[in-house]
């Protein structure tokens, strides 16, 4: 029983007999700090174990069913953490873009940043824009990177894009906007995870979470494992999505 649990390093098929599976979920990576605090350590190691949870989660991910994760990694407002830590993680994310998505890529998986990218260094930049450029053709797993985004900062965007490209006022509607989002082809999010025990969005995908089904755990982010995105689609699993309508319509 328990090896049927245990997650294989190589991508595994997807399971047929899974129920209504989430096809597109979001996780919101938080808790990184009180793991490192809870063991005495600096934060940075949290965000190091942070990384790990990430690969592990992205490689279970396909063999769970689903297509896209997008996956919370930097927000607008982390810019006012200490100089330090910033820094920290800026370090972090280079060191990951180089050495641990180019694996995520030979196991076919298409890695695209959501977010703003003037506050970056060049090199980061470049670091990014070469990843997506060299993953654009993988079809195994979309994974989106939510770094220095924030939804109401995406929000706004759209609709200075909207005003740009001269839309008349009557020609504005929910597509006319999803159109000029800064991902407009990440699907709705079916699941939105919040690890860390917190009951927020802070930020995240306010837009596309409209009718996301939201699941919260305790698991410190750096904790957490396919086992742990199993359990999580599985009490997605056990809600009924009713999207306004009357329920059992659907
Ligand atoms: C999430 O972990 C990672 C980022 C926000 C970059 P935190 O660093 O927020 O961890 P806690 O919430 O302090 O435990
Ligand atoms: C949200 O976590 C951002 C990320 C996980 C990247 P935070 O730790 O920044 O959110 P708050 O401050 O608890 O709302
Ligand atoms: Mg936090």
């Amino acid at each position: 029983m328990l090896d049927r649990f245990r997650l294989p390093r190589r991508m595994p098929r997807s399971e047929p007999e899974l129920p209504a599976s989430a096809r597109t979920v979001a996780i919101i990576m938080d808790g990184n700090g009180r793991w490192a605090r809870k063991r005495g350590l600096p934060v940075l190691a949290g965000h190091r174990a942070g990384t790990a949870a990430l690969r592990r989660t992205v490689e279970a991910a396909p063999g769970l069913g689903i297509r896209s994760l997008c996956v919370y990694a930097f927000s607008t407002e982390n810019w006012s953490r200490s100089d330090d830590e910033v820094r920290d993680l800026m370090d972090l994310f280079r060191h990951t873009i180089r050495t641990e998505f180019p694996q995520l890529h030979r196991q076919g998986v298409r890695i695209r940043f959501q977010g703003r990218r003037d506050r970056v260094s060049d090199e980061l930049l470049g670091l990014m824009t070469g990843i997506e450029e060299q993953t654009a053709g993988n079809e195994r797993l979309d994974l989106y990177v939510a770094f220095d985004y924030g939804g109401r900062a995406e929000i706004v965007d759209a609709c200075r894009r909207l005003v740009a490209d001269g839309v008349r006022v009557e020609e504005i509607d929910s597509a006319a906007l999803q159109a000029r989002l800064a991902r407009p082809e990440l699907p709705d999010p079916d699941l939105v995870i919040r690890t860390s025990g917190e009951r927020r969005l802070s930020n995240f995908l306010l837009w596309q979470a409209a009718y996301a089904e939201l699941v919260f755990t305790p698991t410190l982010w750096p904790d957490f494992d396919g086992e742990a995105l199993r359990a999580a689609l599985q009490e997605y699993a056990g809600r009924r999505r009713r999207f306004g309508g009357r329920a059992g319509d659907r």
